[in-house]
């Protein structure tokens, strides 16, 4: 057998392992490497619990800290496993520094590199996971891209040779665990909330929480909506809150402030949200797949299909903004269905079958 290296860091990064992992193991022998970059039991552990994703082989411990120590460090750790195993193939997730620190020591290393999500763009390099993902798009043999948007970016940029589009893994995941999602009636039990009459809320991106302003201006819009608010907290977020004193704005009887949520327990309350505020990138596309409307609280442009659609309402981090996309909430009637058939760990698996 073959042999692939996946490699994973943070919270959506598990989720997606998840559901290409499942379909790797038939064919290929598969070492996972885990960076450490998210480790809290709610931000990890949980999903290889829920999701029963095999354990990692290889922890790399690397924690938090600024980019350049975490890049830096996972690049040293990762240069000395990829010569050690050899591997045939190595595959990256996302945009996380973990995906740019293993797509560089992939190709130091003249190993075929595999990129699931390639070809998003979010147009300004001083996003964070903008530099990795243009870093990792550079590199890559295999670019598995989620949307056709996706594969014109590409094209763009002179790209054009390893290209498919295979739709997205993060649906592959929703649909086989689809009868636990519909089915699960813990949130509301503990929640005490009732189906289509609560919000949930997530946000963590870098702009939205570094930035106190932008902060002040989600935190101080949930004021002015007038309904149940759940509102599971990355732990970036909860320090920023603690840092500059926005306590008060989230310590509101309407707002149910909890930990981070399970995978399953995050689905079914976004399956039965009225709508969701979010700067999450997963979180916008399930939202859409679930046909949950959804205010997106940063001005990323990776998922322009679900705004082109009208699922999506894009207010960034503006008070009046989101007021207002409040208040113009609908519910499309035409949805394309474009991130996928839940098909894209197959597919992925097919082209590697058909090209190592
Ligand atoms: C990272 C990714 C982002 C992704 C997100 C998913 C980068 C540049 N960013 O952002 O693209 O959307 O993961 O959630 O890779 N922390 C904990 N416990 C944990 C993990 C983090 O307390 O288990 C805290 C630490 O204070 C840390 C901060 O959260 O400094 C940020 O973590 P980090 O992984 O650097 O970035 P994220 O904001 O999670
Ligand atoms: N998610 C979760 N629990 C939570 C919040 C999010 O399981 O409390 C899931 C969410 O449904 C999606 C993934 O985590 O599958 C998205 O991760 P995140 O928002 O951290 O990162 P992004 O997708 O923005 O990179």
């Amino acid at each position: 057998m073959k042999k692939v290296i996946t490699v994973v860091g943070a919270r959506p990064q598990f989720i997606k392992l998840a559901a290409l992992s499942k379909a790797l193991r038939p064919h290929f022998k598969e070492i996972i490497i885990h960076t450490g970059q998210h480790y809290d039991y709610e931000m990890s552990k949980s999903f290889f619990d829920e999701l029963e994703i095999p354990d990692v082989d290889y922890n790399l411990e690397v924690g938090s800290g600024p980019a350049g120590y975490q890049i830096g460090t996972m690049l040293i750790k990762l240069e000395e496993i990829f010569i050690k195993e050899k591997p045939d193939c190595v595959i990256v997730f996302g945009d996380t520094n973990s995906t740019s620190a293993a797509a560089i020591a992939a190709v130091k290393n003249k190993i075929k590199l595999g990129h699931v999500e390639a070809g998003l763009r979010e147009f300004n390099k001083y996003i964070p996971e903008e530099s990795n993902k243009l870093i990792t798009d550079i590199l890559s043999d295999f670019y598995f891209c989620p949307t056709p948007t996706a594969i014109d970016i590409l094209k763009s940029m002179g790209i054009t040779e390893g290209v498919y589009n295979i739709g997205d893994v993060m649906i592959d995941i929703i649909l086989l665990n689809w009868e636990k999602i519909l089915n699960n009636n813990n949130p509301f039990i503990t929640n005490g909330i009732k189906k289509k009459d609560y919000v949930l809320l997530t946000c963590h991106r870098a702009n939205n929480t570094d930035l106190k302003e932008n902060l002040e201006q989600i935190l101080s819009s949930l004021s002015e909506i007038k309904e149940t608010i759940i509102f599971p907290i990355h732990p970036r977020t909860l320090k920023a809150i603690e840092t500059y004193n926005f306590k008060h704005y989230i310590d509101k009887p309407n707002i149910i402030v909890t930990k981070p949520l399970g995978y399953i327990d995050t689905q079914t309350l976004i399956h039965y949200a009225k709508f969701v505020l979010t700067d999450s990138g997963g979180v916008t596309k399930e939202a859409y797949f679930h046909e949950v409307p959804g205010i997106l609280l940063d001005l990323q442009t990776e998922w322009v299909e679900t705004i082109n659609e009208g699922w999506n309402q894009q207010a960034g981090p503006s008070k009046e903004n989101i007021i207002a996309a409040y208040h113009n909430i609908t519910i499309p009637n035409y949805i394309s269905k474009c991130l996928g058939d839940g098909k894209a760990s197959e597919k992925i698996v097919e082209i590697l079958i058909n090209n190592l």
